[in-house]
């Protein structure tokens, strides 16, 4: 059988990954993310999709295209975290289960960092773990998917 797809949505500005605040986000790419991410959903049988977009129109379509088509998405929406209700809507309309994913702990930052619309519509959230969220969601679905 094949394996389930997981969609990995990032939105604006995670493509400076590396160059951006390293003090806050790291020295890594999104690539080595993304790398890290296929890496790990083929050692745990799931098959990895990952995006990238500073376009929230994009980050909404690709949510509601993975209504009935992925088996779950992890979602780092960049800053649109705290202001959209349209990734927010879409979340609900996909009804595919989500975590979402912070490479900072946002509740350690700015205070108009500490709401996201996204966590309304998240089974969880994974911050301030750097890129290892990334995989610490991967695992968190692998065991939802399968029941166990
Ligand atoms: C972020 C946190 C957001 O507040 C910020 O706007 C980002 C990145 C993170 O991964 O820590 O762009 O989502």
């Amino acid at each position: 059988m094949a394996n389930p797809t997981i969609l990995i949505v990032n939105g604006p500005n995670l493509n400076m990954l590396g160059k951006r605040q390293p003090e806050v986000y790291g020295s890594e790419t999104l690539a080595d993310i993304e790398t890290l991410c296929h890496g790990h959903g083929a050692a745990i049988g799931l098959d990895v999709e990952f995006r990238q977009s500073n376009h929230e129109g994009d980050l909404v379509d690709w949510i509601q295209g993975a209504r009935g088509r992925v088996a779950g998405i992890i979602l780092n929406a960049g800053a649109y975290t705290h202001t959209s209700v349209a990734i927010l809507d879409a979340l609900l309309a996909a009804e595919v289960v989500c975590v979402e994913v912070h490479l900072s702990n946002i509740h350690q930052r700015e205070e108009f960092r500490h709401h996201s619309f996204v966590s309304k519509a998240a089974k969880g959230m994974i911050c301030g773990f750097g890129s290892h969220g990334y995989i610490l969601a991967l695992d968190a679905l692998a065991r939802l998917i399968r029941g166990s």
